[in-house]
């Protein structure tokens, strides 16, 4: 295990950077090119753990990848009907969209699979996967959650299909706004005798849909409601080529920190600016920050774009309603950016965040006020008193084995008034493995030591 030591700056963060390639499109691109017919290319920087999840689960149903010198991943998909049964559990990591969307794929196979995770994903709720893929006939079933009524955790147990050998038409009103939810449903929908229609209460990211209908699958969107046109599909998908944009929820780390640490500019190189996920870049400027948006073309339909992130006087934002659904893994840096704001932020309808890696309301709760920052824990989000003004108060901050809180204490480390510790750090891999370097390459000093206390 690893600690942070995150000195406090002194001078401005300056530079341009790249960030990994997004975790979500990766996931979908990765997942897609095993299901497709022949040799893709997913090109996407330093992927992050959570992406290998979704390689290595391909990987033990028979799909083979390799990985250039350019770290450009070449998977052969073998065709929709292509996976073979794995000969174990298939581990999922700690990543939730790994065990969603294969969730909607592997109840379509003939044969039986396991799906399992590490402690934090053992925790999180699966029903809201499991009943959609039920109600088309699909076979799925969790351990019982004992504290959570109705619902189930990983392990998952699914397939194999039963009688008729194939998953029915589906119509269905998601109750919770999630892409992960959303996204199985479709896939699901690629193996169907019929069509699928998804209406979502928010309309959530929107990714799996773009790279569907980029691959020819007929797809149609309308507001919040989605179809997939299950007779017209072809039943085949095509080999395709992407360079996966950057993720734009590890920019938002990098746009906080040059918002925060006095006179920064910052620029961060070809992200990913799918309206779904721009949340908290409105935020920021809502907030009075400085942020620059360059368009730089697109990618299999997704805009892309250099962000320009400079120092700003900050006063305090208010997040609920739509909003939350384009911010949502976001918050934990937003409330980095409400400590260092004038006034009182309120997150409100947020209460999603309590089932996500942590419980990111309490978790961010206890963080702030370890920096020495005023908040209220509210049942769907926090409020936040900003302290523009004096350094925050040093701290020593447990991860809990969640990447992002992880990121969000080691920014907060750059304006308190001495070394913050960040442990067991490893986390920060999940979704952003070069997180130190890039941090140091703006010129951010922060030191990595193993727990014993060692370099
Ligand atoms: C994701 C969807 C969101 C998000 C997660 C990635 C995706 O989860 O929080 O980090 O790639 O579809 P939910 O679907 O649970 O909201």
């Amino acid at each position: 295990m690893t600690d942070l030591v995150v000195y406090p700056s002194e001078r401005p963060l300056v530079g341009s950077v790249p960030v990994p390639g997004d975790k979500s499109i990766a996931h979908r691109a990765i997942l897609l090119s095993g299901l497709a017919s022949g040799k893709s290319r997913v090109l996407g920087g330093a992927l992050g753990e959570d992406n290998r999840a979704t390689l290595g689960a391909l990987r033990a149903m028979g799909i083979e990848s390799t990985e250039e010198e350019s770290g450009a991943l070449i998977i052969e998909g073998k065709g929709l009907y292509g996976l073979r049964a794995p000969t174990s559990p298939i581990d999922c990591g700690n990543s939730g969209t790994t065990i969603r969307l294969l969730s909607g794929v592997l109840v379509a196979q003939r044969f039986a699979s396991v799906l399992i995770g590490d402690a934090s994903l053992s925790r999180r709720p699966m029903e809201r996967v499991a009943k959609p893929l039920r109600l088309r006939g699909g076979r799925i079933e969790g351990r019982i959650d004992p504290k959570r009524v109705g619902e189930i955790t990983p392990p998952l147990q699914i397939g194999p299909l039963p009688q008729p050998n194939v998953l029915g038409p589906l119509e269905y009103d998601m109750p919770v706004a999630s892409a992960q939810v959303k996204s199985a449903i479709l896939l699901s929908g690629l193996y169907a005798d019929g069509s699928t229609y998804v209406r979502e209460p928010i309309v959530s990211r929107d990714h799996t849909e773009r790279m569907l209908h980029a691959l020819g699958v007929p797809v149609s969107t309308m507001a919040s409601m989605i179809q997939l046109d299950g007779p017209a599909f072809s039943g085949e998908l095509p080999a395709f080529s992407i360079e996966v944009p950057g993720d734009i929820s590890s920019a938002c780390f990098l746009i906080v920190a040059a918002q925060i640490v006095p006179q920064s500019r910052v620029t961060i190189r070809r992200v990913g600016v799918n309206p779904t996920r721009t949340g908290l870049a409105e935020l920021v400027r809502d907030m009075g920050g400085q942020l620059g948006i360059e368009a730089r073309g697109d990618e299999m339909s997704e805009p892309v774009a250099d962000l320009h992130a400079a120092a700003s006087e900050l006063r305090a934002g208010r997040l609920g309603g739509e909003l939350v659904t384009r911010t949502i893994d976001e918050v934990p840096i937003l409330c980095a950016l409400a400590a260092r704001a004038e006034g009182t932020t309120i997150i409100q309808d947020a209460a999603e965040l309590r089932v996500k890696e942590s419980d990111r309301i309490a978790t961010m709760a206890g963080v702030l006020r370890a920096f020495g920052v005023e908040c209220e824990e509210r049942p769907d989000g926090l409020a936040i008193q900003g302290a523009p003004n004096r350094p925050l108060k040093a701290a020593v901050i447990e991860s809990r084995d969640d990447h992002r809180i992880a990121m969000t204490a080691a920014i907060l480390g750059l304006v308190a008034d001495g070394p913050t510790r960040v442990r067991e750090a490893d986390c920060i891999a999940t979704s952003f493995p070069r997180f130190v370097g890039t941090m140091r390459a703006l010129g951010a000093r922060i030191e990595v030591e193993n727990a014993a206390g060692g370099a």
